[in-house]
């Protein structure tokens, strides 16, 4: 196994502050968001940082944040990006992959180093305890039963890819969330999958599991998962 940093973190906005120290980033660079999602947390937080960002998705509810945000997002697949090559200074897949089929993740990852300068991916690993794993499947069948993909894939899987497209450097952390779910926020951590299954108009079945594992979790609370940052720079 390669070299990884472990670092243990309190929340997802250390993961930030990390990415965009190991990028030295600067206002006013040329940023782009590969999987705005419909939340675009990634988005936010580039331009929380003065990034010129522009945002792609395959689906076509987040042309939303073309308005909200102010930021061009192009509807299109990141495995076939239409810009020209280093048009930008990084590329960010902020929890992006595992929604991307896997058949095309190779692609989308050359598609990032032909237009960007260097390139971030942050995954979370696939749970290893019992709990996490059933909290991984429900989220899996939820997801697949809509024609969507949820799948995550370990370290090596990532740093491997990565590693084929010949980085100069590549740096790799392992976060570990400090604190677990507990009966205290674990109706709240729950709830944001509901969220999403329903917005995803996933069956009640699925919606169902996740409130019986709430109660589980309430019961005996659950691990975060880690997380992995890979950091490619090609210049
Ligand atoms: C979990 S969301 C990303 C979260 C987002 N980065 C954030 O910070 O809020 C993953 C996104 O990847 C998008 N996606 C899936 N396959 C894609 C593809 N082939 N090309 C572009 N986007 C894709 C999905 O539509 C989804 O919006």
């Amino acid at each position: 196994m390669e070299k990884q940093i472990i670092k243990k973190i309190s929340d997802y906005n250390e993961i930030f502050s990390l990415i965009w120290k190991e990028l030295k980033i600067k206002g006013g660079q040329n940023a782009l968001d590969i999987g705005v999602g419909t939340r675009a947390i990634s988005s936010k937080e580039m331009l929380n940082k003065k990034l010129k960002v522009v945002g792609v998705d395959i689906n076509p509810d987040c042309q939303v944040h073309s308005k909200l945000l102010g930021i061009p997002v192009h509807i299109c697949d990141a495995s076939f990006l239409p810009f020209k090559d280093d048009s930008y200074d990084f590329s960010l897949a902020f929890f992006s992959m595992h929604e991307i089929d896997p058949k095309k993740h190779i692609d989308v990852l050359k598609e990032m180093k032909r237009v960007s300068k260097k390139m971030v991916i942050v995954e979370p690993l696939p749970n290893t305890n019992e709990i996490g794993k059933l909290y991984d499947k429900i989220w899996q069948e939820a997801m697949n039963s809509v024609g969507k993909f949820e799948i995550y894939q370990t370290m090596d899987y990532w740093s491997t890819l990565v590693s084929r497209l010949a980085p100069k450097k590549k740096l790799q952390y392992r976060l570990k969330i400090k604190k677990s779910v507990t009966k205290a926020n674990a109706d709240e951590f729950c709830e944001q999958g509901i969220e999403h299954f329903k917005k995803n108009r996933v069956e009640k079945k699925y919606i169902d599991e996740m409130k019986n594992l709430t109660k589980k979790i309430k019961k005996s609370g659950m691990e975060h998962t880690d997380m992995i940052v890979i950091i490619g720079f090609f210049d």
